[in-house]
């Protein structure tokens, strides 16, 4: 539940609990699912076993998984989202968390973000999932947050170009979606010939709230 908020000139900011962080954000940006955290908490767990090296968050809007992910490992993290006010909220949340010197925010889309020679030991993805045809179910989300297309995999299709080439060797990506089905359907283009080098190899479903999948190198 929302905890406090304060008037800005045309937007109400809000904040919320998030774990052990404070996130800020407003309606401009999607607003934090509590249960969001199991995504940091995984990546957190698989870092231990990880190859050194930084955490890369695509489609972060406020910041608050790549953030948490950040704060329970220990690790450098690049955040990246291409709405501005969604990059405003990233980085105030990482100054609140104290993660203002370990955590780079970048405005940009996800495949211009990076530069050539970037490798992270783990990359977490949230993007838009839903359907474009059922975006009407969910009124109060910005379109850009939610809409994935006509099964919903269109932007991750294009984020898994360059989640591949970014992750150090043994490095892994966390990847949420909105359901098992869309899961499997990935798992099959994965498999396709023009697809990234990478294989799904588990998968944690939150009720009907979303799915988060492990994928490695193939
Ligand atoms: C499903 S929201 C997730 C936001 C946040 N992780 C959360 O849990 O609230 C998807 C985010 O991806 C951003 N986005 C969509 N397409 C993008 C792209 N091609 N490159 C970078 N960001 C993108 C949107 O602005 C939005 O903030």
């Amino acid at each position: 539940m929302p905890q406090s908020s304060t008037s800005l000139a045309e937007h109400e900011a809000t904040s919320v609990a998030y774990g052990p962080l404070e996130i800020a954000y407003d309606s401009r940006v999607l607003t934090p699912r509590d249960w969001t955290r199991q995504q940091s908490t995984w990546a957190a767990d698989l870092m231990q076993d990880l190859p050194d090296g930084p955490i890369l968050e695509l489609c972060s809007g406020a910041g608050h998984i790549g953030l948490l992910a950040a704060h329970l490992s220990g690790r450098r993290a690049v955040l990246v989202d291409m709405e501005p006010t969604a990059c405003h909220y990233a980085r105030l949340n990482a100054e609140t968390a104290g993660l203002g010197e370990f955590v780079e925010v970048r405005l940009a889309r996800a495949d211009a973000a990076l530069r050539p020679d970037e490798r992270f030991a783990c990359v977490m993805v949230d993007p838009p999932w839903v359907p474009t045809s059922e975006i009407d179910r969910f009124p109060e989300d910005p379109r850009l947050a939610i809409d994935g297309g006509e099964d919903g995999l269109d932007v991750i299709r294009d984020l898994l170009h360059v989640v591949a080439p970014a992750l150090l060797p043994h490095g892994v990506a966390l990847v949420q979606l909105g359901t098992s089905a869309q899961v499997e359907q990935l798992h099959t283009w994965l498999d396709t010939p023009d697809s990234p080098s990478l294989t799904i190899t588990e998968v944690r479903v939150h009720g009907d709230r979303g799915v988060v999948a492990l994928l490695e190198q193939a």
